[in-house]
């Protein structure tokens, strides 16, 4: 919970110890500057070692508590029949109350086998806000996604608490217009992930179950980004302020069907499991899991990581645990937003959201701002952020450019593994950055995949930009790193 400090400052307090580190190494601008060229001004292709805060993802990175590494050594591993997959999908069944679970080797692993049953050609899926893995697995099996978050889900400055609910009116109207059989599921996302890891409601949740109930449609959850939601439920959702976190995982469950995440994120793990409800759907996805996955006990993960996850699930269940990622994120946020930096605001959780639109607004679309401050945030701070704006976007067939909605750069929070000091050098040189923002050039490809380009593609700066403002750097902080 929030801890006052007696001089008045809101600091988030870190509920745990650092028992295990990495060392890390901050190199000098001019290496720096090197590396993003050798890089190809493409933060996924940075060497780690070159990096000083990997501010990436929250994916796979988020650190394990002592109680699970321990769980590592004890895990009983044998290809089938392992007590250690029985122990996990007993804390399963007892956080969802959802008697049915499948096991994946991560989250996309779900979507793959969730769409292959239930999406045919022509069937639609509606949803708060997709996923990139998610829409890629709907869209390979004949169907479309239909994107129907509330209208302030998509203002980037608000204050709503809760901007990854669904607009109930445009549900309604979507069954109207295709009827409810052309539904193949509906699907809720927590901690909205592509609109700024913004949460959704219990209230929201209760008006889908019902509109399901009414048109007999399967809704399912997808609950990789569970653990911030729960906090933001807990901390900004009247009826459940005094209920404990179990007690609200219970009351998000009980309105499912199905859910699936991604234990690279839910758990602090890494791998992924499908909960499901009824047992006739179970068994249509069950023969899938050892054709893609590996076999029923195992699905695809070590044992050791299962018995990191069933402790990690356990764990998620403490509201000092849930609550250091949205609480760093949010002291991050205001600071940010303090200095005029323009951020994606209600804070949420998985990360801080630069708002590039506003921060760059002399650099145009199609010399893809957002990866252009990727880049010169690297060079300012060796500080690896992820672009999720055009750059992420594929053209169109005739060769045109798509342009994202939103020009984001993500900076991810892995929980538990950075300290205030490392948050408060993000912020630092973010603010420098901004100040100098006009000296901020853009990108342009040099080496474009045709798909997923944002993973492998390699870009130039236009112009000597980069030089510049490491020139400025070196002007203003004299022999600093
Ligand atoms: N659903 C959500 C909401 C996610 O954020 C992710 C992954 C997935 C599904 C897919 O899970 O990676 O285990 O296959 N998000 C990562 C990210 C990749 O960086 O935000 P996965």
């Amino acid at each position: 919970m929030v801890v006052k400090f007696y001089g008045g400052e809101t600091v988030p307090l870190e509920m745990h110890k650092v028992r295990v580190v990495q060392k890390l190494t901050l190199a000098p601008i001019e290496d720096r500057l090197a590396a993003i060229a050798a890089a190809g001004n493409n933060t996924f292709l940075l060497q780690n070692r070159d990096i000083f805060m990997d501010m990436l993802t929250d994916s796979g990175v988020n650190a394990m508590s002592d109680r699970q590494m321990a769980a590592m050594m004890v895990a009983d591993d044998s290809y089938a029949g392992s007590a250690t997959y029985e122990k996990f999908a007993a804390k399963l069944v007892e956080l969802f109350g959802m008697a049915f679970i499948l096991p994946t080797h991560q989250g996309r692993a779900c979507e793959n086998i969730l769409s292959q049953v239930l999406v045919k050609p022509g069937m639609i899926v509606p949803m708060n806000y997709h996923f990139t893995t998610t829409k890629a697995h709907i869209v390979l099996n004949g169907g479309t996604v239909e994107e129907i978050p509330h209208d302030r889900g998509l203002e980037v400055t608000s204050t709503h608490p809760f901007k990854g609910d669904m607009d109930i009116a445009k549900l309604e109207a979507l069954v109207a217009t295709h009827g409810a059989e052309k539904i193949a599921f509906v699907r809720m996302e927590a901690g909205t992930n592509l609109i700024g890891g913004q949460p959704i409601s219990i209230a929201n949740l209760r008006e889908i179950r019902a509109a399901c109930d009414t048109h007999g449609m399967l809704f399912v959850l997808d609950a990789s980004l569970l653990a911030d939601n729960l906090w933001f439920n807990k901390t900004r959702e009247d009826s459940c302020k005094d209920l404990s976190i179990a007690a609200i995982t219970r009351q998000i469950a009980d309105l499912c069907d199905v859910i699936y995440f991604s234990a690279r994120k839910l758990g602090c793990a890494r791998g992924g499991a499908i909960c499901i409800r009824s047992e006739e759907l179970y068994r249509k996805m069950r023969v899938l899991v050892p054709l893609y996955e590996g076999f029923l006990t195992y699905g695809g993960m070590s044992v050791r990581e299962i018995e990191a996850l069933t402790v990690g699930l356990e764990e998620t269940m403490d509201v000092d645990m849930i609550s250091q990622g949205p609480l760093f994120i949010d002291y991050m946020v205001r600071e940010l937003d303090k200095r005029g930096v323009p951020v994606i605001t209600p804070p949420g959780g998985l990360g801080c959201h630069i708002d590039v639109m506003r921060f760059l607004p002399h650099i145009p679309q199609s010399q893809y701002p957002a990866g252009a401050l990727a880049s010169a945030l690297f060079i300012a701070s060796g500080i690896r952020g992820m672009e999720r704006g055009s750059l992420s976007e594929q053209r169109n067939p005739d060769g045109t450019e798509v342009y994202s909605n939103m020009e984001l750069l993500r900076l991810a929070m892995p929980r538990r593994v950075f300290t205030l000091s490392q948050v408060k050098y993000a912020i630092d040189r973010i603010d420098w950055l901004y100040q100098n923002r006009d000296l901020i050039g853009g990108l342009v490809f040099v080496e474009e995949p045709e798909i997923l380009r944002f993973f492998y593609g390699r870009l130039d700066p236009l112009g000597d930009w980069q030089q510049t403002l490491a020139a400025k750097f070196r002007a203003d902080f004299g022999d600093s790193l």
